[in-house]
């Protein structure tokens, strides 16, 4: 591995991902592709912006002119896919863009990685591909039944990226992460939602009972997992990457709010999301038999991140407007107004 080009690496994880293999890896040069959608965002990657084995460029995964274009100029031998919509949500209120990306875009990036000659693809997924879990724990092997578009969706990226490794022998990993939490997260999902409403003492909208159980793993530990599958993976194979902390939703909503001394008055039990998994759990045997261990424990990581957001407010405050108001308005108006 020389020349890494990582999609999606203004985002979230991407962008958490990027931040360490810069300073570790200074051998390698670092090619950040995004194509800075909402959620992209280059103060994600203010820190390394200095660094003189990273680079920027602004592409779509799912166009092939831009993907060939940064292949060739680069001289790509790896590709670290984390581009994607994310947002479970906004996966039910405009599915379009999800499929273009999470499966569409997957393809394109396999195509002309395997017509450019690149070395390992590794695919960043998910633990929704597996679907509701009532009991037990998911297996890699275990059937894929994916519930809300953007599952489906990230489902069909990684059948595609199965479809390459056996029909033309392409070096591909995969990882299924679990419900990521930490720094530099769009405050659209649970977290750093529910952490700046606080703040600002605005309602938090639990859908439902908040009985649903997600695992919650920190991020800088789902990062480093994905360095060490891109390292130590074999090829063709999946694996999970879990926190093994599994909490209800209502449960780190309280402590979310303990953190930062608010009262639990600020919940506000909403009608639930559609299609709503109740429970992800995943068994991690497989890659912690590679030799993984995660470096955090939970709470620390949870107070550190609230901790991270009330010191930065400078980050979120300036994405609270235009564009995520609207959203807020769509996903949140009615329910609200709808609240217990
Ligand atoms: P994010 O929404 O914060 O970031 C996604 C990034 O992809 C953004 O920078 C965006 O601009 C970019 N992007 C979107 N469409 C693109 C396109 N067509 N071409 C190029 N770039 C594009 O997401 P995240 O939470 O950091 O998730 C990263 C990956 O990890 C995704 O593949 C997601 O499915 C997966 N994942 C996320 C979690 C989680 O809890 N957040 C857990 C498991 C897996
Ligand atoms: O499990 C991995 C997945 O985790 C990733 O693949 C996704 O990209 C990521 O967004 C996340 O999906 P979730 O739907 O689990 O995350 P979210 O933060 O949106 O919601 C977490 C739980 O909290 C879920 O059960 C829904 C609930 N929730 C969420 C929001 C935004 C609420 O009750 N109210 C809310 O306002």
């Amino acid at each position: 591995m020389k020349n890494l080009l990582v999609t999606g690496g203004a985002g979230f994880i991407g962008s958490a991902f990027v931040r360490h293999m810069v300073s570790a890896y200074p051998q390698y040069r670092i090619v950040v592709f995004d194509k800075l959608t909402y959620a992209g965002n280059m103060d994600n990657l203010l820190p390394i912006k200095e660094a003189d084995n990273y680079v920027f460029v602004q592409g779509d995964i799912a166009s092939r002119d831009d993907v060939r274009g940064a292949l060739q100029a680069y001289d790509i031998d790896t590709i670290i896919n984390f581009a994607a919509e994310s947002h479970v949500d906004r996966s039910i209120l405009d599915p379009d863009a999800f499929m273009r990306t999470n499966s569409h875009g997957v393809f394109v990036l396999l195509d002309e990685g395997r017509q450019h000659g690149i070395g390992r693809f590794l695919q960043v997924s998910t633990d929704e591909v597996y679907g509701d879990v009532e009991e037990g724990f998911s297996k890699e092997d275990d059937r894929f039944l994916p519930n809300s578009p953007y599952s489906a969706s990230k489902a069909g990226g990684e059948l595609m990226v199965r479809a390459f490794h056996i029909t033309h022998g392409m070096d591909t990993v995969i990882t299924r992460g679990s419900n990521t939490f930490g720094p530099y997260q769009y405050p659209e999902k649970l977290l750093p939602f529910f952490t700046t409403e606080a703040m600002d003492d605005r309602p938090l909208p639990v859908y439902g009972d908040g009985m649903q159980v997600r695992d919650w793993l920190y991020v800088d530990d789902h990062a480093k997992a994905v360095d060490f599958v891109l390292h130590h993976g074999q090829s063709g194979e999946a694996y999970n990457v879990g926190g093994e902390n599994l909490l209800h939703n209502i449960d780190i909503t309280r402590r979310i709010l303990a953190l930062l001394g608010k009262p639990e008055t600020l919940i506000k039990h909403v009608p639930d999301r559609e299609g709503h998994d109740r429970r992800y759990a995943m068994d991690c045997s497989k890659l912690k038999a590679l030799g993984w261990k995660r470096k955090w424990e939970f709470e620390q990581a949870l107070a550190h991140t609230v901790q991270w957001y009330k010191k930065n407010d400078w980050w979120w405050r300036k994405i609270k407007t235009g564009e995520y108001l609207e959203y807020y308005k769509r996903q949140y108006a009615a329910r609200l107004a709808a609240a217990d």
